[in-house]
C-alpha cells in the first residue's frame, strides 16, 4: 500500500498520540514493523514495546541499532502547563530527548524522524490570526521554547547530516481514547468528559480563549501523510503549520448544549490561562496542504458529536 521499509520505533507511545498513533502504523504497515516504547514499558499486544527513557542517550542508541530501525516517530514530550510546573524536567525530557534520538538518527544512514512541535512556539508578539510559518516567535513558556529550539536542531541535522526529519505544529488535539497530560488545550477533553458523564464543567481558562485545534483522526491522517510524503516535495521540515477549526470554551459549551441542553459550564481561570493567552487563535497551513497534502475533515460539530458518542460508554465506565 505504501513504499516505506524498516521498523518503526515510536517514543512516549503511551500518550495521547502515541495510544493511537502506534495502532494506527501496526494497521498500516504491520506488527512486526512497530517498536512502542515509553519511560515504563507499555501495557500492549499488538506490536514489540520496550521500556526507553530518552534522556539516556546510549539506550536510544542500543535500540535504534540493534532494532533496525529505519523511521523514528519522536512523541515523548512534556506539554506546556506540566512543563511550567517542572521546567528542568521539560528541558531535559524535550531537548536531550530529542537531541539523543536526533544523534541515534542520523548515525543510521537513510533514516526517517518525525516529531510534532506545536502551536507553543509562538508567543505574546506574534500576530493572532492566520499566522505563518516564518513569523515572530519568541514563546514565553519552557515548552514552547524547548519545541522551537527541536524544530530548529532538527533543521540542522538535516543540513549537516542530511537527516530526513519531518515535524508539524500541532494544535491542541481532541481525542477520547486515551487522556492528554499536562497540556493548555486538555480543557476541551475534560469539558467533552463531564458532558458525556452527565456532570457539568468547571473550565479553567476564560469562556473567550479562542484557540486552534484539531480532532485526532485528522491529526493521525495528517502525520501519516507526512511520514509518507516524497522527500523531494518538502520545502519546509520541522515546522508545518496545522489546524482544522477554532473554537474558544464558550463555543465548545454551546455545541456541547445542542446535544444535552443542560450541560453548563462554570469560568475559574487559573495559571494555564496565561499560557494561552500567549498563543495565536489561528494558523495558516497552506504550506502543509501544498506540499503533502494537508486537509482536515472534522469540523467542530462533527468532532463534538464524535467525541459525545465515544464517550458515552467510557464515563459510564469511571
Ligand atoms: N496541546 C498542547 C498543550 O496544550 C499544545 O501543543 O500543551
Amino acid at each position: 500500500m505504501q513504499q516505506m521499509d524498516g521498523r518503526f520505533l515510536i517514543t512516549g507511545s503511551s500518550g495521547q498520540i502515541g495510544t493511537e498513533l502506534t495502532v494506527a502504523l501496526v494497521g498500516r504497515y504491520g506488527a512486526d514493523r512497530v517498536i512502542a516504547t515509553d519511560i515504563v514499558k507499555p501495557n500492549r499486544k499488538d506490536c514489540m514495546t520496550a521500556a526507553l527513557d530518552v534522556t539516556d542517550a546510549d539506550s536510544v542508541k542500543k535500540l535504534v541499532k540493534e532494532e533496525g530501525v529505519t523511521t523514528i516517530v519522536h512523541l515523548a514530550a512534556i506539554l506546556s502547563a506540566k512543563g511550567e510546573k517542572t521546567p528542568d524536567l521539560a528541558f531535559d525530557v524535550n531537548v536531550n530527548g530529542m537531541r539523543n534520538v536526533l544523534n541515534a538518527a542520523s548515525a543510521v544512514s537513510g533514516m526517517k524522524l518525525f516529531f510534532p512541535s506545536t502551536i507553543g512556539i509562538f508567543g505574546p508578539d506574534t500576530p493572532k490570526d492566520n499566522v505563518p510559518i516564518e513569523t515572530i516567535t519568541r514563546p514565553t513558556t519552557m515548552y514552547g521554547m524547548t519545541k522551537l529550539f527541536c524544530e530548529q536542531l532538527g533543521e540542522y541535522h538535516f543540513r549537516k547530516y542530511g537527516l530526513d526529519v519531518r515535524g508539524l505544529r500541532l494544535p491542541g488535539i481532541v481525542s477520547y481514547r486515551t487522556p492528554p497530560g499536562g497540556g493548555t488545550t486538555d480543557y476541551s477533553i475534560e469539558m467533552l468528559r463531564a458532558a458525556a458523564g452527565g456532570g457539568n464543567y468547571t473550565c479553567f481558562l476564560k469562556r473567550e480563549t479562542m484557540l486552534p485545534m484539531m480532532y485526532m483522526p485528522d491529526a493521525l491522517d495528517a502525520i501519516v501523510k507526512l511520514l509518507e510524503a516524497p522527500s523531494s516535495a518538502l520545502v519546509h521540515r520541522t515546522n508545518f503549520n496545522v489546524m482544522a477549526f477554532s473554537f474558544c470554551p464558550s463555543d465548545l459549551e454551546n455545541e456541547i448544549r445542542k446535544i444535552n441542553p443542560c450541560f453548563s459550564v462554570r469560568y475559574a481561570p487559573d495559571e494555564r490561562q496565561a499560557i494561552a493567552d500567549t498563543w495565536p487563535r489561528s494558523l495558516d497551513s497552506s504550506a502543509a496542504a501544498r506540499e503533502w497534502g494537508f486537509s482536515a475533515k472534522y469540523t467542530l460539530s462533527g468532532m463534538v458529536r464524535d467525541m459525545l458518542m465515544n464517550l458515552a460508554p467510557l464515563t459510564r465506565k469511571e
